[in-house]
């Protein structure tokens, strides 16, 4: 299953010279999940602004702790050669950990998982769809990190992760190159999508959205 999956994914992370080409050829799948999950992220936005959670350090530590949990919900199930292909061995480990410390900076107690540990159930399709939605995340951090920032909040105290997530665009771009080197077809194409609208879904509920 696994071996079938990643086959269609071609590794070309830091490969001088792919990147252009890449980017020509796919700008259009990224720009179709961008259209089709454009509510999905407007819904979200609102969620994250009612609950006020750059107003303070107090909430931005429940911020925290949402976000940590939904990465870990996130990322439970997918596809690990999809995973490697996409951010490399150590990234999700390496995220969590800075979610981590940065609880532990303002002194919240680092919830323990909750999502036990499960065997992969999404394919390829599917974990680049997932994989849309925490990565594409760092264009919008760069953002958010502003108002982390008002809070006196940084790279090196309580605001770890955004700042990695707000700096590190090298990931998202090599995502978007593996993205766009996915062999789809209609039908992965839709789950493709669907794993995108219920990313933002589950973040929209960790953050705060009435079910
Ligand atoms: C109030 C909270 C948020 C704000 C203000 C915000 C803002 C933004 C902005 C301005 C962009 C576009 C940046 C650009 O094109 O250069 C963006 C992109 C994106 N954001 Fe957010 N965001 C927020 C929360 C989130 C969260 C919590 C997630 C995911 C869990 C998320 C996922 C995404 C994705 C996937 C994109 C990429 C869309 C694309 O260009 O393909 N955002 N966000």
């Amino acid at each position: 299953m696994l071996e079938a999956n990643s086959h269609r994914l071609r590794r070309q992370r830091g490969t001088p010279g792919v990147m252009e080409n890449s980017a020509t050829v796919s700008h259009s799948r990224r720009e179709r999940l961008k259209q089709a999950t454009l509510e999905c992220h407007r819904r979200l936005e609102r969620v994250v602004d009612a609950h006020g959670y750059f107003v303070e350090r107090a909430s931005y530590g429940r911020w925290l702790l949402r976000s940590l949990e939904f990465h870990r919900a996130a990322f439970a199930t997918l596809c690990p050669a999809t995973l490697v292909c996409c951010l490399g061995p150590t990234a999700i480990a390496e995220r969590l950990a800075l979610f981590e410390r940065d609880l532990e900076d303002l002194e919240v107690p680092v919830p323990a998982p909750s999502v036990a540990i499960a065997e992969p159930k999404q394919d390829a399709a599917q974990t680049l769809g997932v994989l849309y939605v925490t990565e594409g995340a760092s264009l919008g951090a760069r953002l958010l990190v502003t108002r982390a920032r008002r809070l006196g909040l940084n790279e090196t105290f309580g605001a770890r992760a955004l700042t990695r997530q707000a700096l590190d665009l090298q990931s998202w771009r090599s995502f978007v190159e593996a993205l766009e080197n996915f062999e789809g077809n209609p039908e992965r194409e839709s789950r493709l999508v669907r794993a995108s609208e219920q990313t933002f879904e589950l973040a929209a509920r960790h953050f705060g959205a009435p079910s």
